[in-house]
């Protein structure tokens, strides 16, 4: 199989059922704006759709799966991930993979990524055995610092097998893998960086248009507050591109060597996430656009998010 070239890729944890949408997300969105959107990703070239079990509060994959038959279907590429949320188990990648193909209606994932960096070696042999079997074409890892990026790749160099790419949180106002060297790692040995978050979930999109309220919206309130240079610096470079706000953080990634994951429900969406993918900045409007970012003291977690939930065991992998 060759090496697949992601230039953007469709989130979907902003898919899920009523409850989720209204009170997570500011609003629902009707299954049909979803197909409509899958429709206009085709349409767009954008082949890939991130997926992972808790995604929408468990329902988006099963969505996925029913609406890829009539949307997109085998030419869709899947990429997924196994979550290790309590101590390692011996066959449990194995066991999540069969009940997300079963969801996916597919016999094989494209990409499966180690959610977390727990229980590197463990899951990892895992992941090994089911890409030897070919139910998983593509390995990445996701939420992993230098360290444990170093010892995954040596774990599958040892096996033969590439490392794809590094899934990680990284927007405008989240470059610490930048600041430490992940990115320029992947760049150097060929491995792809996926970037989720690419709007901070809203934080990255434009101030002057008014949006329903929701619970991550109020969390969000206090630090774009901070952030009303960085907006302005964000809205002069939109202008010059004749592009929105959104596509400014959008194209950012795309122009730093990352690949924008982005939660993705209505075509519009998929349709600006496209065309944002194919505008270069200048060297000029990247550097004024950190410069602001640095400035705003807005702070995100970053790398340290999902820290929480890797067991105590990983240090002895590091
Ligand atoms: N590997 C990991 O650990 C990990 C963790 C989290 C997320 N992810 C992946 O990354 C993806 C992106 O994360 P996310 O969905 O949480 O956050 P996000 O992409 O930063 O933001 C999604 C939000 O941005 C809005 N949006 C999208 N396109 C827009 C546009 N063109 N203009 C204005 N607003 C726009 C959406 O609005 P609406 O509310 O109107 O739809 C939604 O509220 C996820 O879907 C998932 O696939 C991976």
């Amino acid at each position: 199989m060759s090496r697949i070239e992601a230039k953007a890729v469709i989130g979907t944890n902003s898919w899920g059922g009523k409850a989720y949408g209204n009170v997570l997300r500011g609003s629902y969105v009707e299954d049909e704006v979803i197909k409509d959107a899958m429709r206009e990703a085709d349409k767009q070239g954008l082949f890939i759709y991130d997926l992972a079990r808790d995604y929408g509060l468990g329902k988006a994959q099963k969505m996925f799966g029913e609406f890829a038959q009539e949307n997109g279907g085998d030419s869709i590429i899947i990429s997924a991930k196994y979550t290790p949320v309590s101590r390692y188990r011996k066959g449990c990648v194995r066991q999540s993979l069969e009940k997300d193909l079963a969801e996916f209606r597919r016999d094989y994932a494209d990409i499966y990524w180690l959610h977390l960096p727990s229980y590197i070696e463990e899951h990892l042999a895992e992941f090994i055995e089911l890409y030897n079997e070919g139910r998983i074409k593509n390995i990445g890892i996701s939420n992993f610092d230098l360290d444990e990026c170093r010892l995954a790749k040596k774990i599958l160099d040892d096996a033969g097998i590439p490392l794809y790419g590094v899934q990680n949180h990284y927007s405008l106002i989240s470059r610490e893998w930048e600041k430490n060297g992940l990115l320029d790692w992947c760049r150097e040995n060929h491995v792809s960086f996926w970037a989720w978050a690419v709007l901070e979930e809203g934080m990255l999109t434009d101030p002057r248009v008014r949006t329903k309220f929701s619970l991550m919206k109020l969390i969000m309130s206090r630090q774009k507050r901070k952030m009303r240079d960085l907006y302005r610096v964000m809205i002069a470079v939109a202008k010059r591109h004749d592009i929105t706000v959104p596509q400014v953080a959008q194209s950012y990634c795309v122009n730093k060597g990352a690949v924008p994951v982005c939660g993705c429900r209505k075509p519009e969406q998929v349709r600006q996430l496209a065309e944002a993918a194919q505008v270069t900045l200048t060297q000029a409007e990247i550097q004024k656009l950190e410069e602001a970012a640095d400035r705003s003291g807005a702070r995100v977690m970053g790398h340290d998010l999902f820290r929480f939930a890797v067991p105590k065991k990983r240090k002895k992998n590091g």
